[in-house]
């Protein structure tokens, strides 16, 4: 490549930092004559197909570029993985069927963008941003979708709950406004039912779902019958689902956090759920792979544990709004220490964990109030909640661990009074845990009802009430 080409290639992009002239004057100056030079010699030609990866050659790239590569049935677009000695590798952002040696590379000015505005609430879309609804397009400013996290010093301390409708969720894994949480659960025990619940019942004013590698059919189900016109009319959902490359897979949940950053921005208290992480990791082992990075962890390259604090920290307080998010973990037969679920617990501030038993017992939500924990539930929460919280999970606790014991008849009644005491009032505390999927209970009703059971099982401990054996 010629020199002159290479300069005319590094300032084509936008970023000052590439632009090798100093001062604005004379950089507009170069930047003109540049473009010029760019309209007629700026191709690059693809070296090699190998899987969804392209090889380039006679372009200077960078990482996080995108081009477009013209071949016998038009011009897809591509972004770059990794740049190495004479020639870079970029995934296809569609199908890569038809793309052949030798086809020609043009380069996009700049990065990918994406409509980001109010103009996207109620409205369901691609990786891109282009509307999946039917609808039309969608009229708001574009912009790029990968943002720093705020600085630690700029976030607003978080101080405030933040309801979500379920019972036990507000009650004993109390969630602050700006909170990240995961939800660590099996296939098919009720997260999506779950995140949809919250979302209709939330206090925020708005939800961002970002749909990562689901099923197609999944999709529609989810947002026709679980989500309810109710749920996405104050929600804008993302969706990328499990057939597409893995570079859409991951843009879908980059562009759901940029939504939610935005709407934030604006005053909002936002609510964000991605489900899941674990196939948003699967997606980037994907490209990390392609880029060449040896698998290190598990089969899971470095970049993935890089990308899960990178995008995870962009949720939380900022200096208008708030981005509470809760991030689904998918933990197959109970693996909770799969390194994809012990990166996402090391970075988040508290975990809800769904038992596949509880289901097989008809309780939903199946989660799980003794396994989950909510790290700012003390922060968030009178001393007075925070009491009649820690009654009801000392009863809780107390009759899990004698259960066995009963199971087999080998308990003798008497000897934990809190236990009896517990699993006397198991209905009504089972009556309080589950909840229906279309019911929503506010934070005060919750409560009031949480304070009633933690007297009445003091009562029955202390002896003034009806013990069962
Ligand atoms: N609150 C609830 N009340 C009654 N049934 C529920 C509730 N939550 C979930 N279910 C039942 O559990 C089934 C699975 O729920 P859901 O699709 O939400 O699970 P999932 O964990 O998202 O599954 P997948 O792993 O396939 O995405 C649903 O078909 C529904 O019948
Ligand atoms: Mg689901």
């Amino acid at each position: 490549m010629s020199g002159l080409l290479e300069q005319a290639l590094a300032g084509h992009r936008p970023r000052p930092d590439h632009l090798d002239v100093a001062g604005s004057a004379a950089a507009a100056t170069a930047a003109d004559e540049r473009a010029g030079l760019l309209r007629a010699v700026s191709y690059g030609t693809v070296r090699r197909v190998v899987g969804t990866e392209l090889e380039l050659t006679g372009l200077r790239l960078a990482v996080g570029d995108a081009v477009d590569v013209v071949s016998r049935d038009g011009a897809r677009v591509a972004e770059v993985v990794a740049v190495a000695d004479g020639a870079c590798r970029a995934l296809v952002l569609g199908g890569i069927d038809g793309i052949a040696r030798g086809d020609r590379v043009r380069p996009r000015p700049g990065p990918l963008t994406s409509p980001i505005g109010d103009a996207l609430l109620g409205r369901i879309v691609d990786a891109l941003g282009n509307p999946l609804d039917g609808g039309p397009p969608i009229d708001a400013p574009r912009d790029r979708v990968d943002a720093p996290a705020l600085h630690a010093l700029e976030r607003q301390r978080i101080a405030e709950p933040l309801a979500t409708g379920v019972r036990l969720i507000d009650t004993l894994c109390t969630v602050g406004r700006g909170q990240r949480l995961g939800l660590f659960a099996g296939s098919g025990v009720g997260k999506s039912t779950l995140l949809a619940m919250m979302v209709r019942g939330t206090s925020a004013s708005r939800s961002v779902i970002a749909l990562v590698g689901e099923r197609g059919r999944e999709v529609r189900e989810f947002v026709e019958d679980v989500l309810g016109p109710e749920g996405l009319a104050r929600s804008t959902v993302v969706v990328a689902t499990s057939d597409e490359p893995a570079l859409l897979r991951l843009r879908a949940a980059v562009l759901a956090t940029r939504i939610a950053e935005v709407y934030a921005d604006d005053g909002h208290d936002v609510l964000l759920t991605v489900d899941s992480i674990t196939r948003l990791a699967t997606a980037q082992r994907e490209i990390g792979l392609a880029a060449g990075e040896p698998p290190t962890s598990r089969g899971y390259p470095p970049s993935v544990f890089s990308l899960l604090p990178k995008l995870l920290e962009r949720s939380g307080p900022r200096a208008n709004g708030t981005v509470t998010a809760f991030y689904t973990v998918l933990v197959e037969g109970g693996d909770h220490d799969e390194p994809v679920a012990d990166a996402a617990r090391s970075i988040l501030d508290g975990h809800l964990v769904l038992d596949r038993a509880l289901t097989s017992q008809g309780r939903f939500p199946a989660i799980d109030p003794l396994q989950s924990l909510s790290r700012l539930a003390t922060i968030v929460t009178s001393e007075e909640q925070q009491q009649v919280a820690a009654t009801i999970r000392r009863g809780l606790a107390a009759a899990e661990r004698v259960r066995d014991l009963v199971e087999v008849g080998a308990y003798v009644s008497g000897t934990d009074r809190i236990a009896d005491a517990a699993l006397a009032m198991e209905e009504q505390l089972t009556a309080f845990l589950a909840q229906a999927a279309d019911e929503i209970c506010p934070p005060p009703d919750a409560w009031e009802r949480l304070a009633a059971l933690a007297n009445d099982l003091e009562q029955q401990a202390a002896g003034d009430g009806e013990v069962a054996a």
